[in-house]
């Protein structure tokens, strides 16, 4: 069986089936637009592309063909490409249309309303959000004929823009003016998908294991690598939430635009989760933190003895049971969400800690077995709050595990008001 894209070690998901309109213009960066428009696709979106005549000359037109598995629409007055592709048709069927790269030419007539390329005149056709990614030299950026151009098309609201990225640009310039990295340009095309249902909300999520440190150089961990919490973090953002996120030590750069609180320890994460969540809406604990840590750290690097050890443990603090008993007794008290791994009995040892742990909805996953859990981009879990049928969630990319939690979570804060 052939592994679906999503699970991919990269491919995060959310894409499935969304139809993405892509306008090409000329400039060297063209050829990273192809990388980015390849990286829509593996995540699942039907992309369809235009490019204007200078862009063809960056990129041949068979290329964006190859990769996009569609004709290319290059001539909206070529009769035989209008009737296989037109740009209404182009323009129809899309959720959001992308132009990248966008040339300072490109910006300037899109600013002027102007349908005179494929490009242009699919933009002016489509109905759906526009995300443009520009790419030019520093100076031709800089200049205020193109800063006003990009401040019109800001003004009507229907175009956002990603980048350009600072760094060397072709022509041996430094400054503003790359294209952005594709993944750059997918993240802020899931921005601009998402539904804002969670706009004016303020979301604290932990994720990532924590370290328990013996001595200054030795601790007591486990395999998290926080993609889930981060996942968590990402989509609430996106859906309009203001979000905390407190992470113990993972890889995962820093997400824009969220506050991120680092930490080390369990009780660091707790001090920092007490801290953030005044006058939250919701508080996930995706983390895992390490239940036990040794009853004494020392303070230098233990030496290897010839004798066997023995190591005292003691318990860390739960800082989901410890935050969702303090704010029991507010009068608006943050929806409650915890987490449970368990290699048996997933449902029932999820409603236990549910209760005891004061919860208003728990995702219970099986860890050990099947493809998700730890150290994937995967993972499958069932939805157990008090009350209500569980509900299982199918194997899926965390991002799209992420949304499905929200949209549970979004539903208990609708009920309460
Ligand atoms: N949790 C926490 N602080 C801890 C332990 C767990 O905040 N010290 C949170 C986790 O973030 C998760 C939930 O509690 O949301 C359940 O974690 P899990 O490890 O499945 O359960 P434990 O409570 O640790 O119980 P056990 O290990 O016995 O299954």
């Amino acid at each position: 069986m052939v592994a679906p894209m999503f699970e991919h070690p990269e491919i995060e998901g959310g894409f499935r089936g969304r139809k993405i309109a892509w306008g090409f213009s000329g400039g060297i960066a063209a050829f990273k637009a192809c990388q980015a428009m390849r990286l829509f696709i593996h995540e699942g979106a039907e992309v369809r592309a235009a490019m204007t005549e200078a862009a063809t000359r960056f990129v041949g037109e068979l290329t964006v063909t190859a990769l996009s598995g569609a004709p290319v629409l290059t001539d909206v007055l070529e009769p035989s490409q209008d009737a296989l592709y037109g740009h209404l048709d182009l323009a129809r069927h899309a959720e959001l249309m992308v132009v990248a790269p966008a040339t300072a030419d490109v910006l300037a007539r899109l600013a002027q309303g102007m349908a005179n390329c494929a490009v242009t005149t699919t933009v002016l056709a489509v109905r759906c959000p526009v995300l443009i990614a520009p790419a030019m030299n520093v100076a031709m950026w800089e200049n205020p004929a193109v800063q006003r151009n990009v401040e019109i098309l800001k003004s009507y609201g229907r175009y956002h823009f990603v980048g350009p990225a600072a760094g060397l640009l072709a022509d041996g310039d430094v400054g503003f003016g790359r294209l952005a990295e594709p993944w750059d340009i997918l993240e802020a095309a899931r921005g601009v998908l998402a539904k804002k249902d969670w706009m004016g909300r303020k979301v604290v999520i932990t994720s990532g294991p924590t370290r328990e440190h013996l001595d200054p150089v030795r601790f007591l961990s486990n395999p998290s690598t926080g993609r889930m919490g981060h996942a968590l973090a990402r989509a609430a953002r996106d859906r309009g939430a203001d979000v905390v996120l407190v992470t113990g030590p993972t890889n995962l750069p820093d997400p824009h635009g969220i506050q991120t609180v680092h930490v080390v320890s369990a009780d660091e994460m707790l001090e920092a989760v007490n801290e953030a969540v005044e006058g939250a809406d919701a508080f996930i604990a995706a983390a895992a933190v390490a239940d036990q840590k040794s009853a004494r750290i020392e303070p230098q690097k233990v030496k290897k003895a010839a004798a066997a050890m023995t190591l005292a443990l003691v318990p860390t603090p739960d800082v989901l049971a410890t935050v969702a008993a303090r704010v029991r007794e507010w009068k608006e008290r943050p929806v409650l969400v915890g987490f449970a791994a368990e290699t048996e009995s997933l449902v029932e040892n999820a409603t236990k800690k549910l209760r005891e742990k004061g919860l208003d909805l728990i995702v219970a996953n099986h860890v050990g077995v099947g493809a998700g859990g730890f150290e994937t981009n995967v993972n499958e879990a069932v939805l157990v709050a008090e009350g209500a049928p569980v509900e299982p969630l199918s194997l899926r990319a965390k991002r799209e595990l992420a949304d499905a939690i929200l949209d549970r979570a979004h539903r208990f804060l609708r009920e309460r008001s």
